[in-house]
């Protein structure tokens, strides 16, 4: 059987250190990082979010400033908030929680973010200055699956990393830093042939797609290490049960180690938002 990687175990050891980090922060340059977190609308799963994110900034110690908007919130009211939030010093990180409504495009408004405070790593100048290896901020799921993989791996280099979905916050940066890392990679997505058979040859699978239990033990190599970016919430057996991209009952026996869903990336998501504050408030202080 392979083995279950603790991602939750992995996030509270990183989130122990920031808070440590933050307290010296606080205590030898009178500075606590601060992030702003944007919610329009109500949308329940961004809510529950939210409320994570907040939680855990106020167990590190970093401050957090939540706006929280109607659904009927204008693209320029939005905008005129990133404005104003750019421009206050006492905020480090800005973060607007996605999906907008669809009245709001939402490339204008990560746009609008300044890149220094840009703490999911989504603006343009991030996720370019990623895609030449010049990494400014890394949006957290794809930094954190990648912390993952070197815990368990160690080094990367040469093996074949595949990534299944293309998205810009995850699928896209995580083959930037697989390829940083010296992996071979392939991204496979919804118009790829051969799915099955390229997701067999992989050393490492990601599974970024948001289509519960898609990956089945023929999908997978023997030994390989899987990790599930997947957080799907279906109805089961009369339950509400949350449940990843990879079908983990059916892949465990097969693997060399995998992700569980819940406990796996998700909480290495929200620890990363905790790292990029914490960096972004270093960098604008001048602080190495
Ligand atoms: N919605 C789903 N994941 C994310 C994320 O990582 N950041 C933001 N801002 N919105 C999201």
């Amino acid at each position: 059987m392979g083995s279950i990687i603790d991602g939750k175990a992995f996030a509270d050891r990183l989130s122990e250190s920031l808070k440590l980090e933050v307290a010296s922060l606080i205590a030898n340059h009178n500075l606590q990082p601060s992030i702003a977190v944007v919610l329009v609308g109500d949308d329940p799963a961004s809510h529950v979010y939210v409320r994570n994110k907040v939680r855990r900034c106020e167990q590190l110690g970093i401050e957090s400033i939540e706006h929280r908007l109607p659904s009927s919130t204008s693209q320029e009211e939005l905008l005129t908030l990133i404005e104003q939030m750019n421009q206050d010093s006492n905020i480090n990180g800005i973060l607007v929680q996605l999906p907008v409504p669809d009245q709001i495009d939402d490339k204008a408004v990560i746009d609008a973010i300044a890149p220094e405070k840009d703490v999911d790593g989504f603006h343009i100048l991030n996720a370019g200055a990623l895609a030449v290896g010049q990494n400014q901020m890394i949006p957290c799921t794809p930094l954190g699956s990648l912390m993952l993989l070197k815990d368990q791996l160690g080094n990367l280099s040469g093996m074949h990393a595949v990534v299944i979905g293309r998205s810009n916050i995850v699928g896209k940066p995580m083959a930037s830093l697989l390829l940083q890392e010296n992996c071979t990679v392939t991204t496979v997505h919804s118009r790829t042939r051969n799915i099955e058979e390229i997701c067999r040859t992989a050393d490492i699978l990601v599974a970024a797609v948001g289509i519960p239990r898609m990956v089945k033990a023929d999908w997978v190599k023997e030994g390989a290490t899987i990790i599930d970016v997947g957080i799907n919430r279906i109805e089961e057996d009369g339950k509400s049960r949350l449940v990843g991209d990879v079908d983990f009952a059916d892949v465990i026996d097969k693997v060399n180690a995998a992700t569980p869903v819940p406990g796996g990336v998700g909480p290495m998501t929200i620890a990363c938002l905790m790292y990029n504050t914490v960096a972004a408030a270093k960098k604008q202080a001048g602080i190495s």
